[in-house]
């Protein structure tokens, strides 16, 4: 092959910040963000979560005007966690009218009318058990599960949730949701759909977050992060089944697995940087090894490089305040 030097020179289009701004490829703003919130019932106080540090429980009392402080710094939609008080071996708290679920989302609505509300749509935080469903043995049972997720869904509908997030990696689960949707007259409301979750030790330090009961682990419903095919397999599926929006969870680890979703793919794909990326980033950077500004906007530069329309991460006030 013969040399394009001395022509060809790279470095020119990199001489100057202003150059390289110019020639920047790939930028990320406050639209693309999405700040997850882990919200506990009956505290009067925030709560540190020690594996996470900076990031807290929000007491439900608090959580109006935790959320008009994020509007104010240019925070422009979370996805809601739930630390509930009433678990049970369904986690019916999640479709009660007045449950956990539909007060977080009403609450936020009634506080910032325009923030947008994506309602994490699961049960692990509300059973006694800590699985994503109802049990069956010593398994989840998928299918009555999906019954449970649809009611889940149109509860937080009704509270006024503007997006259905289902992550509870049941098989169906997309579909039932959809139809209940519809039948109870939501059929405006988008689902963005945890469609490629794997079962990933990235998610440790959620676990402390949500206060979770689980024993054991959920590889017989999450994915196998060593398979990359099923893995958009899994994404098509639930577009197959209606889905408005793809997700890849983690991010940072599999953004392989995001560019062919990207590429297999004409909705918009989400990732989500979950918890064990956000500290491994923040106890880096605490031990003085890494520069954690630095790191976490090349991790998510990264992550929208291989195809993420949306990001999902715990930074998102961080570079909020700082004028991104
Ligand atoms: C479970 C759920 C998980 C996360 C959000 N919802 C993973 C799990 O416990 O298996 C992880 C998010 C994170 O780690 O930041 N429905
Ligand atoms: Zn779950």
């Amino acid at each position: 092959m013969t040399s394009q030097f001395p022509q060809a020179r790279p470095r020119r289009l990199r001489r100057s910040p202003e150059l390289r701004g110019l020639f920047q490829e790939t930028e990320f703003t406050l639209n693309d963000l999405v700040l997850p919130i882990f919200v506990e019932e009956e505290i009067d106080d925030f709560v540190p979560i020690t594996s996470m540090p900076g990031v807290q429980r929000i007491p439900e009392k608090k959580l109006a005007s935790e959320i008009e402080r994020y509007a104010r710094a240019g925070i422009k939609s979370v996805m809601t966690f739930g630390v509930s008080h009433h678990l049970d071996a369904s986690g019916s708290d999640t479709w009660k009218e007045r449950g956990l679920v539909s007060r977080m989302s009403s609450i936020i609505k009634d506080a910032v009318p325009e923030m947008i509300v994506m309602s994490d749509t699961c049960f692990c935080e509300y059973t006694d058990h800590g699985h994503c469903g109802v049990m069956h043995g010593a398994h989840v049972d998928n299918d009555a599960t999906l019954v449970n997720l649809g009611k889940q869904a149109v509860a937080a509908a009704r509270a006024g949730a503007d997006v259905i997030a289902p992550s509870a990696a049941m098989d169906g689960q997309v579909q039932a949701i959809r139809r209940a949707l519809d039948d109870a007259g939501f059929t405006h409301i988008p689902i963005m759909a945890y469609s490629t979750k794997f079962a990933s030790a990235l998610y440790g330090p959620f676990r402390e977050a949500g206060g979770s009961a689980l024993k054991g682990d959920r590889k017989s419903y999450q994915m196998n992060p060593m398979n990359r095919r099923e893995a958009v397999r899994e994404s098509l599926l639930d577009e197959q089944e209606g889905a408005d929006a793809l997700m890849v969870k983690p991010a940072g680890a599999y953004l392989d697995i995001i560019r062919d979703i990207r590429e297999a793919s004409r909705l918009p794909v989400a990732a989500y940087q979950v918890s064990g990326e956000y500290a491994m980033i923040k106890f880096g950077a605490q031990a003085g090894a890494i520069d954690e500004d630095r790191v976490v906007r090349e991790t998510l530069g990264s992550i929208k490089r291989a195809g993420a329309d949306l990001i999902f991460t715990y930074f998102a006030m961080d570079l909020a305040l700082a004028g991104i």
